[in-house]
């Protein structure tokens, strides 16, 4: 008896141990991977494969045995992507799906200032967790290289420092309300032009120095849970299965513990995806734009072909369970955390942060004659012109394109603010229907669309000329790029036209990449301003009437002619390549870089903005004047507002290392930092700049060097305009 008794009481111990073992993942009091290793344990080999791959266009599989939920992606960068059929790109018409659009990444990089970025991040985090979404398919970092690439909008421009400064706060914020950020396209994708396969030929320091660093520190600061490979090829493999980028840089060096994402249609081969670093396997088959695959999922290269390669003895357990781990701590950050923050969706709040961020990113380019601001009783008649001040600017683009709640258009917004008696408005150029992967121009005659504009600018007091790019295909947008550099759809001939009868005129332009100005010297102002969101008309006109004054400064360079550009400086092997090999041969002298060492002058130089009232940088010092190659450098200096207005401005501190056994670029940016000023206010600001980060990537020691000598530390308000020098010596 005493046996049976003993036989039970033991039975059922065991079994309490093995349910407690069992029920250790699901206990959110645990450490991240106690529950990660228990989870693993109790799954079977087809289980965990079954998490490398998708089950729809934007969801992969949990492990419904287990309670484990599914993983659910979503576009974008700039807000939450409208539902799609479960395997169709298409919007499935929900009708509780329509969001808050958020300025582009390019009006968030223009406002340097960290702090935005952080509010960003969190803002649109809140609206992908309002909709369920495990994993927000953004931000975007990759280097403008050329004005011609179809998805610089999505990014944040030329300088891998200010793309740093600017990425890790807002992957801190998506992620601080447990949804994972998924930084993009790891790497080397600065074109549109054959981004499926093109094989990008780029120096080690170029890599490094350049194109690497807003990653690096996106994993390494900003802690990204996931990260997504790109199309394109670097070195002879596909970036969503190479082994340098994947396993050894990525993974080995910079220790990433969150999931490698194929961009979708990015994996060709099942070898390399099962060893050179990919996690999670999406839209296979399709061209990341349009085609719809009809495989069945099972059919991608980390679904069965994976499975019996492992149960054959071909592929090493160790390689799926790397996987299957990685992808259970994606989940447990997420959807199964203990404290998961809760969202929200299109709330007051989102607008005004999205309403923040656009007034403090649009870029004031020229004022002569204080044109603007415009008070709101200053003119009896203002014309404005152009068809950017009534179309939608949130739709189209690629897959950041977006189902808003609301979108406030320019034009709303100045009838809204200047009364309806004083506005008229005329189209004056029509760019035709936001098509995927095709452009269809507009069927309206676009002599009689300028001839009706030059009759309403005729009989106005001032003229404000709205247009710039769209999300047209071959515009902002991604799967092709721009084929030209100048303003498309006729505009400059609108604007010449329109000049002829009243010179009052400025021009705003709304875009996500430079253009050519062959009027630059004809207008008296030029601003510009983003792909704004659904505040972008309020924002303008804060800060046309002078309600706001504008802090924007250029995240690129604009050249003046395109062959001006790096990329462009060496013909068709440097952009867009051979369609099967490109060059990247202006190697690290990448936008004002390459300006300032080539002393070529731009049309406007990065980090370039102007204001309403003006400031003054000045006293320029170092706490020491040698320093070792481990030290931190505090600098300091001291910022006035000399003018008559509340304004801010961003004193840019740059560096240039005059003596190198290597070639260096005149000056690279170090550190910034923005200044909000009352007229009359001087403040002191204080930059600690680490000496480490003068380094060069030296190819020979396949590392960073700092080499002893002198360094010429420069301040200034642009990269086109220093006021103050400084020498230090490294030791
Ligand atoms: C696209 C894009 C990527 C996007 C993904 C899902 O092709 O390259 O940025 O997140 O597919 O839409």
């Amino acid at each position: 008896m005493k046996t049976t008794i003993l036989a039970i009481v033991l039975g059922s111990s065991l079994m309490v141990s093995a349910q407690q073992k069992t029920s250790v993942y699901l206990d959110v009091t645990k450490p991240l991977e106690e529950r990660v290793e228990n989870a693993l344990s109790l799954m079977t080999t087809k289980e965990k494969v079954a998490l490398c791959y998708a089950q729809s266009k934007f969801s992969s599989k949990g492990v419904p045995r287990m309670g484990i939920p599914e993983v659910w992606t979503d576009d974008g960068p700039h807000g939450i992507r409208e539902e799609v059929f479960w395997d169709e790109w298409g919007g499935a018409h929900w009708t509780n799906d329509s969001c808050t659009a958020f300025p582009a990444l390019t009006c968030l990089a223009a406002t340097f200032n960290p702090e935005l970025s952080s509010l960003y991040g969190k803002s649109v985090g809140e609206e992908a967790r309002y909709r369920n979404k495990t994993v927000l398919l953004g931000p975007g970092v990759n280097i403008y290289r050329t004005p011609l690439n179809g998805r610089n909008f999505e990014y944040l421009g030329e300088d891998p420092y200010l793309s740093s400064r600017m990425v890790v706060p807002y992957i801190q914020g998506v992620q601080s309300i447990g949804v994972a950020a998924c930084v993009k396209h790891f790497a080397l994708n600065n074109q549109e032009e054959w981004r499926g396969h093109i094989n990008v030929n780029v120096s080690d320091r170029a890599l490094h120095e350049i194109y690497l660093p807003a990653f690096k520190a996106a994993v390494q600061e900003g802690k990204a849970w996931s990260i997504m490979g790109s199309y394109n090829q670097f070195r002879g493999e596909h970036c969503c299965h190479n082994d340098l980028l994947l396993n050894k840089i990525l993974k080995n060096d910079w220790k990433f513990d969150g999931v490698v994402i194929s961009d979708w249609g990015g994996v060709h081969n099942t070898d390399q995806a099962v060893k050179n670093g990919l996690d999670l396997e999406m839209g296979t088959y399709t061209n990341g734009l349009t085609t719809n695959g009809n495989f069945p999922y099972t059919e991608y290269y980390l679904a069965n072909p994976f499975l019996k390669g492992i149960e054959e003895g071909k592929y090493d357990m160790a390689l799926l369970n790397d996987k299957a781990r990685r992808i259970l701590r994606l989940i447990f950050r997420t959807t199964m955390s203990a404290n998961r923050p809760f969202g929200r969706f299109v709330s007051p709040e989102h607008s005004e942060v999205a309403r923040k961020i656009a007034r403090e990113g649009i870029v004031l380019l020229k004022n002569d004659k204080q044109f603007f601001p415009i008070p709101v009783r200053k003119y009896n008649k203002i014309a404005v012109i152009g068809e950017n001040a009534t179309r939608s600017l949130v739709i189209g683009g690629g897959s950041s394109s977006l189902k808003v709640a609301y979108e406030i258009s320019p034009l709303q917004a100045l009838t809204a603010k200047y009364g309806n008696a004083h506005i008229v408005y005329s189209l004056g150029y029509a760019s035709g229907p936001a098509m995927y992967g095709r452009e269809e121009s507009s069927k309206l005659n676009a002599d009689s669309l300028i001839a009706a504009a030059t009759e309403v600018a005729k009989n106005a007091d001032v003229v404000l000329f709205i247009g710039g790019l769209n999300k047209n295909h071959f515009q902002d947008c991604e799967g092709g790029d721009r084929h030209s550099y100048g303003l498309p759809f006729g505009q400059d001939k609108l604007i010449d036209e329109l000049l002829k009868v009243n010179k009052n005129m400025a021009v705003v332009l709304l875009s996500g990449n430079a253009v050519a100005m062959p009027w630059v010297d004809k207008v008296p102002a030029i601003m510009q301003g983003w792909y704004l969101g659904s505040e972008a008309g309020n924002a303008l006109t804060d800060v046309i009437s002078g309600e706001v004054n504008p802090s924007g400064k250029l995240p690129f360079s604009f050249p003046k002619k395109l062959e001006d550009n790096a990329a462009h400086f060496f013909g068709k092997l440097s952009y867009p390549g051979d369609s099967i090999n490109e060059y990247y041969k202006e190697d690290i002298l990448v936008g004002y870089r390459w300006f300032d060492t080539k002393k070529i002058a731009p049309q406007f130089p990065f980090g370039y903005g102007l204001s309403y009232t003006s400031f003054e940088l000045s006293a320029l010092t170092t706490d020491k004047a040698t320093y070792g190659k481990g030290n931190i450098i505090k600098v300091k200096f001291s910022a006035k507002n000399t003018g008559s207005c509340f304004g801010a401005e961003v004193g840019q501190l740059y560096v240039s290392d005059p003596v190198c056994t290597v070639a260096r670029p005149a000056k690279e940016l170090k550190a910034f930092k923005k200044i909000f000023l009352q007229p009359g206010e001087t403040k002191m600001v204080e930059l600690n700049v680490k000496v480490a980060d003068f380094a060069f990537y030296d190819e020979v020691r396949k590392d960073w060097n700092v080499e002893e000598g002198d360094f010429i530390l420069q301040l200034g308000n642009s990269s086109g305009n220093i006021s103050q020098t400084l020498k230090i010596a490294v030791r």
